[in-house]
Formats: structure tokens, sequence, C-alpha cells
């Protein structure tokens, strides 16, 4: 079985739980509250990790919140029909996930005090983590092979570049089919979100710093959120958002869903590396993602881009 997809305002949905009437009614409707804080990420660049390390934070490291509930009611995706409805629903402060590009994204929260954390990865290892989830998903059409992934991904919106990679070796007419990324172009996601870097409510982090520094980004996690946690209960953060320990809480990895959304192969937590793009891409893929990075991405400083 395979899913297909929804186009709203020109960007791609899973047709399960997404619908052009309710990603309307979320961008012009959904109140976002001062006292919420969002999750905002690109499929892919680490958003489960994000929401388990925010929960326990606010759990002060106490692991029964995050071994009992699913992590998609902890922090639900405000675009989903489901999440949309439970967010509601909540009271008090929320967390809230959400892979929305800026336009899209209810317009209640520019006029808000909410707090937002954009978690930004490797666009190379967003392209194969991606590969890899979307190929085993029943949620939109499969990539065939990484190629054709590969040339969904670097088309995006509006972004042609196809002529110069039909010269490419690995080009095969096979890979000329319609994008089907979800969520839009990696590179307008990022680009637009980081147009908001200045603002005192919002956090850009990136998945690189978490794994290298972990500890450092759990930190300016709490400090932007404004917790405080005693060396143990930070201790506990850590031990309890690491891989393994994701990957054996069954309410964060996804053995709730297999069968329905997934293959019984399909994993949410893969491989949790930086630079696995290196043992995928050929010596052709690698110079045409960094020409396009540089031409999209060049404007912006290469300090946000901690990869490189
Ligand atoms: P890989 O496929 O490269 O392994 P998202 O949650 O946005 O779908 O991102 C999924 C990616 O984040 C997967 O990358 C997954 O392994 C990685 N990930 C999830 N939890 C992690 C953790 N605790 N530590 C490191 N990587 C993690």
């Amino acid at each position: 079985m395979t899913g297909t997809v929804v186009s709203f305002e020109g960007i791609l949905f899973p047709s399960l739980h997404y619908s052009p009437e309710i990603l309307r009614e979320v961008q012009e409707s959904f109140i976002i509250k001062d006292e919420d804080v969002l999750l905002l990420t690109f499929p892919k660049s680490g958003t489960s990790w994000l929401v388990e390390t925010v929960c326990l934070i606010y759990s002060k490291g106490d692991t029964k919140w995050i071994q009992s509930e699913p992590i998609w009611d902890r922090s639900p995706w405000v675009e989903t029909k489901y999440g949309c409805e439970l967010l509601k629903e909540k009271e008090g402060p929320r967390l809230i996930s959400s892979h929305l590009p800026i336009q899209l994204f209810p317009k209640s929260f520019f006029k808000s005090k909410a707090k937002m954390i954009y978690l930004i990865r490797n666009p190379r290892d967003v392209l194969v983590s991606g590969y890899f989830f979307w190929r085993s998903a029943k949620l939109v059409k499969r990539p065939q092979s990484l190629e054709q992934y590969f040339d969904w991904f670097i088309q995006g919106k509006g972004y042609s570049f196809r002529k110069r990679a039909t010269r490419l070796p690995w080009w095969s007419s096979g890979s000329e089919s319609a994008c089907q990324v979800v969520f839009g172009s990696w590179f307008n996601h990022t680009r637009d979100w980081m147009s908001m870097r200045d603002k005192e409510n919002f956090l850009i982090l990136s998945y690189e710093e978490m794994k290298w520094d972990t500890r450092s980004t759990v930190e300016k996690i709490c400090q932007f959120l404004s917790k405080k946690l005693e060396p143990e209960e930070l201790d506990s953060v850590l031990r309890n958002s690491s891989f393994q320990a994701m990957k054996e809480n069954n309410m964060s990895n996804l053995p709730l869903l297999k069968g329905r959304y997934f293959e019984e192969n399909g994993q949410l937590l893969r491989k949790g590396v930086t630079g696995d793009w290196k043992n995928y891409f050929t010596v052709a893929q690698a110079e045409i993602f960094d020409k396009l990075f540089q031409e999209k991405m060049a404007d912006l400083p290469q300090d946000l881009f901690p990869w490189k």
C-alpha cells in the first residue's frame, strides 16, 4: 500500500491526517497562547529527539510522562486534524510540534510571545534519513531509489536543477518524476524560518550541536525556556533522551504505528548520527548539492550551519 498526497498552497502533505480545510483553519484561526512552546522542524531533522528532550526538561528528568504518553500526544502536530483537536482541549502551557513552512503557520503566533525552537540539520542527512523513512511509510508515494528521492529533494518548489542534472551520469529518465517531497523545499523552509532569528522568542538549534555537545544544548534549551534543573535532573534528561533510551521507549519510537502507517522494517530511530550522507551520495551528487546549497543559502551567515 502506498499513500497519497494533498496539495495546499503549493505544498504537499500526506492525505492521511492532513486536509486543505484543516490547514486553512490552523493558519487562519488556531490560537497560539503566550505560554505555548513550539517545536518546529523540517521532517527528519530530529523532531522526536527535541520533543523527548523538552518533555524531560518539563518533568525535571522524571521518566513517567515520556513512558506513559505517546510522543505525538505530548506535543501534538498542530497541522493535523488529530493534533489540532487535541491541542484545543489541552489546558495550561502546551508543547506544540510542527513541520509547517512559515507562510502556513498559525497567524496568531506572530503576534504572541510564545517561544519557538527551530531545529535544523544538515540537509544532506535530512535527505538520506527522509529516503529511508518515506520508503517504509505507507503515507506518501514511496521513492523507488535514493536517486529518485535526491531528485525530488533538490527540485524543491520553484527551483529547476533539472537542466544541469540531466547531464550527470547517475541521471536516468526514471528520475524524472514530479517532486513528491512533503512539507515543501528544505531550502525555503529553512531560509524563511531563519528570518525570525533575531527575535527574542526564537531559538535556532542544530541536530549537529545536539549530537556533538548534548549537555550544552540542553542547558541552552533550559535557559531559553527559563527552566532550572539540578545536576542530577540534567543527567537524567541526557540519559533518557539518548538514542538508545528513545529506541527502547515504545512511547517515542514507532512500534505503535507499525502495520498501519509503516512497514515492519520502518524505523524512526534509524542510525542517529551526523554525516551519514557520505555513505550514500555519489561524488556527482555531493557536488550538485554543494552548488545548490551555495546558490540558495549563500546570503545567510554561514555560522548558522555548523556541519561544514
Ligand atoms: P536518521 O534517520 O539519520 O537515523 P525526525 O524525528 O524529525 O523524524 O528525525 C528522525 C531522525 O532523528 C532520525 O535520523 C533519527 O535516528 C534521529 N534521532 C531521533 N532521536 C535521536 C536521538 N535521541 N539521538 C540522535 N538522533 C536521533
